[in-house]
């Protein structure tokens, strides 16, 4: 039977309008999802950029101006893949004009913005989700179901680290493409709201809201050229923070995230330990789930490597045999499956505009805490 047609509009060409046009290209061939997405219009600033892009990716239709694409009539998902200082401007236009949004994390550039934005998306009545696809990872989501089981009891520690080590050069600009994350005036900030952001949004969707947190930060290159000229400006970004957290359950958490980890290109890790047993995760190995379970008996007991490429584990049904992995690209691909699921169910999605409003509220304690040397209570989002 035919399925309904959902037209999408994406804008921002770079990194990310890449992994989602892959993934509208491909869900409705591996998952039987209730919504046909059609590649209508791509949308960049920069109009070459944009026709290639378009050309390349199957893309209907291209344009420059956001504002154009979201007025018009027969777009009914907005995918917003641009830098962090245009998500409130858009989505706010996005609401007005009653589109479904998608939206790249963070949500915004602060917790202002995002409460600002949360408020229209609602009142437009409109479903929304925020990308953190890292959620969407067959070890993270088979990890999230063991704690939602109780298998772990009691949760006393999570601990997770995201290390990059792309700005260690003096040498690197601030500004431009990829860069603008070096430039808080587009970025808001540095690693907290870039991968820390990916952190706590794991952290809060397995053991709940953080009551309580107490920050440091650094910024250890202190002036950087901006992209396109030869002058040198202060660099006003967090380069590298770490923060120790309070759950509202009572478990303590610590998270550290840096882009001067040298070696570390994208290292996301996670471990959680409860009163029956834990789980450990790093993104480097990203089909291993490690689960450490006391009720085994003594003799045989010790950490146990999950391999999550069977079809009994979250996601792999869909995609080849038991041992052949997925990647990247999958990761997004699962995120849309999901996202397309709970559009045609009326379920909620999580996260959601309001679940990543929380994650923005503890990234901005977290900066906060930095700032004045002392603990910061979360606001409820
Ligand atoms: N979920 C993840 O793991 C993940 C990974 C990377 C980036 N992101 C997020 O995705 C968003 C985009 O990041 P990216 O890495 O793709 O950036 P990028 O620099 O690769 O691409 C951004 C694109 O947006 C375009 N653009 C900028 N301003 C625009 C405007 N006003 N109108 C139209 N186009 C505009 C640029 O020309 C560029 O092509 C950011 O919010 C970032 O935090 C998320």
């Amino acid at each position: 039977m035919a399925k309904k047609k959902l037209n999408i509009g994406l804008i921002g060409c770079g990194f990310m309008g890449k992994a989602h046009s892959n993934a509208y290209l491909k869900v409705g061939k591996f998952f039987d999802v209730p919504f046909e997405p059609v590649m209508k219009v791509i949308c960049d600033s920069n109009a070459e950029k944009a026709k290639c892009f378009g050309d390349n990716w199957g893309w209907q239709e291209v344009e420059t101006d956001w504002r154009k694409m979201v007025a018009r009539k027969d777009i009914d998902v907005v995918d917003i893949c641009t830098p962090n200082n245009t998500h409130r401007e858009i989505s706010l236009a996005c609401a007005a004009a009653g589109k479904i949004m998608a939206m790249e994390k963070p949500l915004a550039m602060d917790a202002g913005e995002g409460r600002e934005m949360v408020t229209a998306a609602e009142k437009a009545g409109k479903p929304t989700m925020v990308w953190f696809n890292y959620r969407r990872v067959p070890a993270a989501s088979l990890a999230k179901q063991i704690i939602d089981e109780g298998k772990l009891g009691r949760i006393f520690h999570y601990r997770a680290k995201y290390l990059q080590d792309y700005t260690i050069s003096p040498d690197v600009p601030q500004g431009g493409d990829a860069l603008w994350r070096l430039d808080a005036k587009v970025a808001g900030s540095g690693v907290t709201g870039d991968l820390l952001a990916h952190s706590i949004d794991m952290a809060t969707w397995f053991i709940g809201p953080m009551a309580r947190v107490c920050a440091m930060t650094e910024t250890f290159i202190k002036e950087r050229v901006m992209a396109g000229g030869d002058k040198k400006m202060p660099v006003t970004i967090d380069d590298a923070c770490a923060f120790l957290a309070r759950f509202e359950n009572g478990a303590l958490g610590t998270f550290e995230s840096t882009r001067y980890a040298c070696g570390r290109k994208n290292q996301n890790t996670f471990e959680v330990n409860g009163e029956y047993g834990s789980l450990a995760f790093d993104l480097e190995t990203a089909h291993e789930l490690e689960y450490f379970n006391h009720a085994d008996p003594i003799s045989v007991r010790g950490w146990r490597t999950i391999q999550t490429w069977d079809s009994k584990h979250p996601y792999m049904k869909n995609w080849w045999v038991p041992g052949c992995g997925i990647g990247y690209e999958h990761w997004h691909i699962n995120a849309l499956a999901d996202f397309l699921e709970s559009l045609g169910s009326g379920k909620k999605l999580c996260p959601d505009f309001r679940d990543a409003l929380g994650t923005q509220i503890v990234c901005d304690a977290v900066l906060e805490s930095a700032k004045k040397e002392k603990w910061i209570a979360v606001a409820k989002p």
